[in-house]
């Protein structure tokens, strides 16, 4: 978890090899579904581009296709999901379901500020169509509200890892490593 532009993306990608488990990111989940032009794309996009939540059912119904694929049965990283208290409640039944709980809710927490000036770089590289400022605001807004939630509900069950994510990408890829061993998962 953590805001948008935080890093969850780029330490998931590292931290896939070190554990060998698939990384799944429902935000690249979506993104593919909107260039390939499927009917999920076509309902998320604007809504995406909002910078809003897409609904629960739809996200509910992707992420349970994609844990039921093969390379998720030993294990995964989930990346942008659950993003509100619905889904975290979702995710537990699911996962119950299929006998994978979680080992563990990793927060990475970055300055606002800091989220606007990495993501208006980002906007120059990659052009996301959510990128521009207005709506990085609408995203951190709605992160604040429904997303940051989720991390008191990992933390009642004593099951959260807060990390700061400044500084060198490597740095926090270390002291996310150190945190996650020290609560004894990873
Ligand atoms: P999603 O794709 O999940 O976007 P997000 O949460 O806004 O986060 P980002 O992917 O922008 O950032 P990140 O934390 O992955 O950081 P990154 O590593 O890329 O979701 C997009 C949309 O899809 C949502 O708004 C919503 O509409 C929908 N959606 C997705 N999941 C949903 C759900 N569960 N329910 C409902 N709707 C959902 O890094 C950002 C940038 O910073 C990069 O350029 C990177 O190179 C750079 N960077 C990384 N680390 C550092 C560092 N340490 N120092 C400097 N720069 C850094
Ligand atoms: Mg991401």
């Amino acid at each position: 978890m953590g805001p948008p532009g935080g890093g969850k993306g780029t330490q998931a990608g590292l931290l896939k090899q070190q554990w060998q488990v698939p990384h799944i990111s429902t935000g690249e989940l979506l993104r593919a579904a909107v260039r390939d032009g499927t009917p999920l794309g076509l309902k998320a996009k604007a809504t995406m581009d909002a910078g809003e939540l897409v609904s629960d059912d739809l996200m509910l119904g992707l992420i349970e296709e994609r844990l039921s694929q093969p390379d998720a049965q030993t294990g995964f990283i989930l990346d942008g999901y659950p993003r509100n208290l619905s889904q975290a409640e979702s995710l537990d039944q699911v996962l119950a379901r299929i006998q994978q709980p979680v080992s563990g809710a990793l927060l990475v927490e970055v300055d606002s500020e800091k989220i606007v000036d990495r993501l208006a770089k980002r906007a120059q590289q990659e052009g996301r169509s959510d990128d521009n400022e207005a709506t990085v605001r609408k995203r951190l807004a709605i992160y604040a509200e429904q997303t940051a939630p989720v991390a008191n509900y990992y933390a009642e069950k004593g099951q959260l890892v807060q990390v700061l994510g400044e500084g060198e990408i490597a740095e926090v890829t270390q002291r996310i490593l150190a945190a996650v061993n020290e609560a004894g998962w990873g």
